[in-house]
């Protein structure tokens, strides 16, 4: 793929991803890169600007996350963001001090209109920030082009060199007019031309699969998620009739998934292969209780199931997987600790036979992996998916797993979901939990003794922490009133307001 291209240079900032997307939303391909990569690989991608981002860090902490300082002779233009403006101002000679008063949230700022990051808005603008350092002395060569109450240097720039910096965050919509300010950057200073655009590129990642793939045949472990599903809808387009999709249906989907996976492939020229394998999953899981080991046992199985009926299908050399941007972003050495380790139930051993792995979402952020989808005709409940974890509801019954255990946690969750749907509600994840707690409770005249259901209900955008989702009285008690009424053998209804830290977003 060749289009012009933005590196954005991460600091350990919580938003480098938000940055990329803006870019991206802008029209010009983005990729992230740890801040202190060499500068022999920035030049080698031909960048046409550079972005960096925030972070928790101050530039003159020993061991901050630093970058090399001829970052700033490669004329590239340059935007810096909040520690990135810092890191840029200390790189190039200028002096960076704590704040005499630190600034939080939403902040009345007073923009330079001759600026070029400010071309066509007001003097006046609102900017979030979140700083306790700030420019204190500009580096030669650079000139105020924004200021706060506090914070004198809200935005720097340096024209003859096309650097640019801003204390604010520009990513994020709590600057209103930030995305127009990134705009600018890109399109005023890069010299973008916007040649970036999903629909152009299903037709290029098409092409690459067809030449990758020739006349082979792939096999695709379908999962039903998001991912998965787009991936296969894609190679069904680019390579119709090579596509065989592996359905390991465990038994531990949601209330009518399974079918609902199904009906969604059909129709499309692509080899659909369900394995309807509940009772194997439950006989295996019979009597487990430890999470881990419920795991264990449910990622073991999959590949034993993946694999022998791959086998039934002969020669095939390729096999594709859903893999997105956000599985590959490289971290920094200051922040590797962060990465995410979890292991998806879809997760494949490296020795397994195939001579080439098929990856064509491998450059995609979620958001436009669910675009694509869209624009290959998946439906509209299937594409806005939330994340299902790979166990399934296996991780959702606590303790010991019976079928009836699932079925009774499948209605409470079709309630809850239910009525999170009529309501509206915003959550970015929800589901019930079927805890392995009873308790006493009366319907009508009569005296129950059943289990306790958790509603999980969380507002995240990285699910690496997340907070719990203020639904509202109404509709909690709403669901407590249906669920021990409709579904036999529950009589009690609780919801979950953990945040994460220090729980996590599943019970198990
Ligand atoms: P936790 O529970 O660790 O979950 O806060 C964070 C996010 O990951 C999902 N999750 C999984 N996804 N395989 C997956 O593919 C798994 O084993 C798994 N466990 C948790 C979880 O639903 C949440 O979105």
């Amino acid at each position: 793929m060749s289009y012009q291209t933005v590196i954005v240079l991460d600091f350990g900032g919580q938003y480098k991803e938000l940055i990329a997307r803006r870019v991206r939303e802008c029209g010009v391909y983005s990729v992230i890169l740890p801040g202190d990569v060499d500068l022999e690989r920035i030049k080698s991608m031909a960048p046409i600007g550079i972005i960096l981002t925030g972070g928790p860090d101050s530039v003159y902490r020993e061991g901050a996350p630093r970058c090399d300082k001829a970052l700033f002779d490669l004329g590239v233009p340059i935007l810096g963001i909040c520690y990135g403006l810092q890191l840029m101002v200390y790189s190039t000679g200028g002096t960076v001090s704590p704040c005499d008063v630190s600034e939080y949230g939403r902040t009345e700022m007073t923009v330079d209109t001759a600026c070029v990051l400010f071309r066509g808005l007001a003097a006046s603008q609102i900017g979030l920030m979140s700083h306790t350092d700030q420019v204190s002395v500009l580096p030669e060569g650079f000139r105020n082009a924004g200021s706060t109450d506090h914070c004198p240097n809200a935005a720097i720039a340096n024209d003859d060199r096309r650097l640019y910096g801003v204390q604010f965050h520009p990513e994020v919509e709590n600057t209103p007019n930030g995305t127009t300010m990134i705009h600018n950057f890109l399109y005023q200073v890069c010299g973008a031309t916007g040649d970036y655009d999903m629909r152009d590129y299903e037709a290029v990642m098409i092409e690459q699969i067809r030449k990758q793939v020739g006349s082979e045949h792939v096999i695709l472990g379908l999962s039903g998620g998001v991912d998965s599903s787009v991936c296969a809808a894609l190679l069904a387009k680019a390579i119709p009739g090579q596509l065989h999709c592996i359905f390991v249906d465990h038994g531990l989907m949601r209330k009518n998934e399974g079918d609902e996976v199904e009906a969604a492939f059909s129709g499309r020229d692509l080899d659909f292969i369900r394995v309807n394998a509940e009772a194997h999953f439950l006989e295996k899981l019979k009597g487990v209780t430890d999470p881990e080991q419920k795991r264990k046992i449910i990622g073991a199985e999959f590949v034993r199931m993946f694999e022998a009926e791959s086998a039934k299908l002969g020669d095939v050399k390729f096999l594709a997987q859903g893999t997105i941007y956000p599985d590959v972003i490289e971290s920094g050495a200051w922040n590797s600790a962060t990465i995410k380790s979890h292991h998806n139930v879809g997760g494949l051993p490296d020795d397994i036979r195939f001579t080439g792995l098929v990856e064509p979402l491998r450059g995609l952020f979620k958001d436009e992996v669910r675009a694509l989808g869209r624009q290959l005709g998946l439906p509209k409940a299937f594409v806005e998916r939330q994340p299902f974890p790979g166990p399934g509801l296996a991780v959702r019954v606590i303790g010991e797993i019976t079928k009836e255990k699932l079925d009774m946690l499948r209605d409470a969750d079709a309630i809850f979901r239910e009525e999170m749907a009529k309501a509206s509600a915003v959550a970015d994840q929800y589901f019930a939990v079927l805890t392995d707690t009873k308790s006493v409770g009366v319907i009508g005249d009569f005296r129950t003794y059943g289990y306790t259901v958790a509603l999980r209900a969380v507002r995240t955008t990285d699910f690496m922490t997340c907070t719990p989702a203020d639904l509202g009285f109404d509709l909690l008690t709403r669901v407590a009133s249906r669920i021990p009424n409709e579904v036999k053998g529950i009589s009690r209804v609780v919801y979950d307001i953990t945040g994460k830290p220090p729980g996590t977003i599943e019970w198990e």
